[in-house]
């Protein structure tokens, strides 16, 4: 018995990453996993990402696991796809019980990117794959937890959500990632009475294919590291048990949390 066996999950963002880290996850406790994505094989713009698929997309990994999968492309800054979707996986598999609304990321360089001199466009498209993205699927799947009087959302901010960045570059980003965090404590305070539990991760550095790219080098090498009390970067697993947690009913009593998952990391400059 998987501690999700019977339960429905949408994952978006999951094509590759973190998200799909999420999505066998759920699946691994047994829960039936729709994925969304821009692109659904967006793994192939990373050579690490590539070489750890085990099928040709994350809902082929999940039917090799023997769960059952479906898959969504679009961009979650289209409100009307997502509602697509999202009634799509009610009337096919009959509930919503799990959202993990993961999809987004930053554009742009740091320091092209600071506050006062972020381009609009910029500052457009990250705000919407962002936040719009994160509250068009919440706003998609709580009529039906409403309805069922249960049900898990979890959003993704950043470590980046928290402190500034150097210059303050990466402003957009930043605060896309501050409005989700505070958007879902008013989620859970909306939700709490239908039974809904809405929490809120912030990821610290995580070593995805698309991170080990960016950073560059070996931890070891890099010093970053020294400004992380574990004295290491993340791993897609680290996030992925924290999804577990409140993804299950190990955290019933658990709501409008924001959820570091940074190894302590506390930056000195
Ligand atoms: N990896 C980290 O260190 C880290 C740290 C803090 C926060 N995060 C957050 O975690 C989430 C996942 O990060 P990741 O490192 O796995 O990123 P990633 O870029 O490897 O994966 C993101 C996935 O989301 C998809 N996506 C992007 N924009 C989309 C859109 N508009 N519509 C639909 N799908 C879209 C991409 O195609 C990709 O498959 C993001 O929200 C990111 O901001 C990551």
């Amino acid at each position: 018995m998987g501690k999700l066996d019977g339960k429905v999950a949408i994952v978006t963002g999951a094509a590759r990453g973190l998200g799909r880290a999420y999505a066998l996850k759920l699946a691994s406790l047994g829960a039936r996993v729709a994925v969304s994505d821009l692109n659904l094989r967006s793994w192939q713009e990373f050579d690490a990402e590539a070489r750890s698929m085990t099928g040709d997309t994350t809902m082929d990994e999940i039917r090799a696991m023997g769960g059952e999968s479906m898959g969504y492309e679009f961009d979650v800054a289209d409100r009307d796809a997502m509602q697509a979707m999202v009634d799509d996986v009610h009337q096919t598999w009959g509930s919503v019980d799990v959202l993990v609304a993961n999809a987004g990321g930053g554009r742009g360089k740091p320091r092209e990117t600071a506050a006062s001199i972020v381009p609009p466009d910029l500052f457009d498209l990250v705000l919407k794959m962002n936040l719009y993205g994160t509250y068009h699927a919440c706003s998609a799947v709580a009529p039906i937890m409403k309805a069922q009087r249960s049900g898990k959302i979890v959003t993704v901010a950043s470590i980046a959500g928290k402190v500034a960045g150097i210059g303050g570059g990466y402003a957009h980003y930043g605060a896309a990632k501050a409005a989700i965090a505070h958007y879902t404590r008013n989620l859970a305070q909306e939700l709490g009475p239908y039974g809904i539990n809405a929490n809120c991760i912030a990821p610290g550095i995580i070593a995805t294919a698309r991170i080990v790219q960016l950073v560059g080098g070996s931890e070891s090498s890099n010093s970053a590291v020294n400004d992380i009390a574990l004295r290491r970067f993340g791993t897609p697993e680290d996030c992925a048990r924290v999804i577990e947690f409140l993804a299950t009913d190990l955290s019933d009593y658990v709501t409008g949390a924001l959820i570091p998952i940074d190894g302590g990391q506390n930056r000195s400059d």
